[in-house]
């Protein structure tokens, strides 16, 4: 006879016995849900290239976050789509400008969601660049001044987090320091700490039409094959005064969250970009795989490297599962 000395295959024999010994779950509370918002009235206009995701007018957007905080999500992470662009992004950080807006009616209607926003340029810009052109580069001190002003419009209107994803060098430091000097000292900051220039943000560029117009993005963000220089990155954000760091994209940057994971204690996100969303959405479309199985199985994977907090496009269609 053959006895083996361990029988693994026990821990698997029924489902009770596998959600006993499960090392890894992925609950709604560490979910946020990215909202595009555009101006107008009872617009509600679906994205070509991420289907089941849309652009919403404040009003409707209210509505869409209803269902939503109904469903247990309690953050959300708002990217703003001007009707005019121009080379300074004034839209960024005007007063009346589209996430300025957006923010005070969300806060006056639902108090305790958490709400997120995205800071970068590149959605304001007429050249769909992530700061301020001089000489066709993308001139980093000079952006940090307008860096500076969004974040304070932006906590000015009530965001919980700011959230920089422009990956200009010390933009950090330059809103930690414009909220201390605000009496913002308890709006927190999560910073796309480690952001790589990647393929996988194809659709969000539709959906925000914030494509750059000439050149792209490389010499802001990261190469792909750079993992030290990853930690570099996170390690300066921490330094200047960063409450949660960011790692984007997830899928295909898995090592970087577990490296990311060992090397600090910061509270971790990671973002289940676009391109990653759209993906499945197709693969599911042509009937090659299981939709919600494939995204349990990715958003476990993102948890299981390291992440705290998984921004995912797939927060509404999966939390009823996860309930
Ligand atoms: C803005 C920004 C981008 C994303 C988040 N913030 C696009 C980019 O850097 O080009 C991508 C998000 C996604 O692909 O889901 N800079």
């Amino acid at each position: 006879m053959f006895y083996p000395s361990t029988r693994l295959r026990r821990l698997r024999l029924n489902q009770n016995i596998r959600d006993l010994v499960s090392e890894t779950s992925v609950s709604i509370s560490n979910l946020v849900y990215p909202l595009f918002i555009r101006e107008g009235n009872n617009k509600t206009e679906e994205i070509d290239s991420m289907p089941g995701i849309y652009r919403y007018s404040i009003d409707n957007l209210l509505k869409e976050i209803g269902e939503i905080y109904k469903l247990g999500i309690n953050s959300v992470l708002l990217f703003g789509i001007p009707d005019k662009k121009d080379e300074m992004a004034t839209g960024a950080y005007s007063k009346n400008g589209i996430i300025q807006r957006a923010l005070k009616e969300i806060k006056n209607n639902f108090k305790e969601l958490i709400v997120i926003t995205d800071l970068c340029l590149c959605e304001y810009t007429n050249h769909g660049h992530c700061g301020v052109i001089r000489n066709g580069y993308v001139d980093n001190d000079e952006t940090l001044e307008l860096i500076g002003l969004t974040a304070l419009s932006h906590a000015e209107s009530g965001a919980d987090i700011i959230a920089p994803s422009d990956m200009m060098d010390g933009r950090v430091a330059k809103i930690r320091e414009v909220l201390e000097d605000n009496d913002f000292g308890n709006t927190l900051i999560m910073s796309y700490s480690a952001k790589y220039a990647s393929a996988f943000y194809g659709p969000f560029r539709d959906a925000a039409q914030s494509s750059p117009h000439f050149g792209d993005r490389k010499s802001y963000q990261m190469n792909p094959s750079n993992i030290r220089e990853a930690l570099r990155e996170i390690e300066q954000d921490i330094e200047e005064g960063a409450d949660i760091v960011m790692v984007k994209p997830a899928m295909s940057y898995l090592d970087v969250i577990n490296a990311a994971r060992e090397e600090f204690n910061h509270p971790l996100a990671a973002y289940n970009v676009s391109g990653e969303y759209s993906m499945v959405k197709a693969a599911s479309k042509m009937g090659w795989v299981d939709e919600n199985e494939i995204i349990l199985e990715i958003l476990t994977s993102i948890k299981r490297a390291g992440a705290d907090i998984i921004i995912t496009y797939f927060a509404k269609q999966i939390a009823p599962i996860l309930k």
